[in-house]
């Protein structure tokens, strides 16, 4: 089992870091919580609850070096709160993604129960455009049943192509190897 800590890192760690990216409400905070097992990540019913970068150092069993950072971004396209939004990405998350040398991965989550909106892909564009490695996590996936689930993951491939999706639930911890073992490959030394 892993152990986590919270820390406030703005000065970039030496670890690498992980980020957790998607519009509000769309499970980030839970799916940090579910992969590390403890309940450290704010969560809400309330879209916007994440407000600024909030980083978690995560150990593995007896090593006190972290192995990796986890950081939790506040979400996305909320309609309540646009210009906040906004004005958070152009003030701290776009350097954020931009320069940030540690980021070893970013993680963009969709709601599977959404189809992915103009929002999403204007953040794969970005990503793409600063040459970010990133992995799509579809949440929320004890939502749908099988076929149904496997229907929205196909109907995502089809309109973005080339892109890897893990389907994830932070309620029933589904794709929670799969996502532990994607994230172990990204920050191999
Ligand atoms: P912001 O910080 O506001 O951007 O939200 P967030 O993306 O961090 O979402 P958060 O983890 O706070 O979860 C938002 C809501 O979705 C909460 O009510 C969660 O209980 C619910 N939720 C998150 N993950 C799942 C999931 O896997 N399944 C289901 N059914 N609900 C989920
Ligand atoms: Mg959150």
């Amino acid at each position: 089992m892993t152990s986590a800590t919270a820390v406030d890192h703005f000065p970039a760690p030496a670890f690498p870091e992980v980020a957790f990216l998607g519009r509000s409400n769309v499970g980030k905070s839970s799916v940090i919580n579910s992969l590390l097992g403890a309940k450290i990540a704010k969560t809400s019913s309330t879209p916007g609850r994440t407000q600024a970068i909030n980083f978690f150092e995560v150990r593995w069993p007896g090593k006190p070096q972290p192995e990796v950072v986890f950081a939790d971004l506040p979400g996305y396209g909320y309609a309540r709160v646009p210009r906040a939004i906004s004005s958070q990405w152009s003030g701290f998350i776009d350097p954020y993604l931009k320069e940030r040398r540690c980021l070893t991965l970013c993680l963009v989550l969709i709601d599977v129960n959404v189809p992915p909106q103009e929002s999403d892909r204007q953040l794969f564009e970005y990503l793409r455009s600063v040459e970010r490695p990133f992995l799509v996590v579809a949440t929320k996936a004890d939502k749908l049943s099988g076929n149904t689930l496997r229907r929205a993951l196909d109907a995502f491939q089809k309109t973005t192509p080339n892109l890897r999706v893990v389907p994830y639930s932070a309620r029933t911890g589904s794709g929670r190897d799969e996502l532990w073992r994607e994230i172990r490959e990204a920050i191999r030394p």
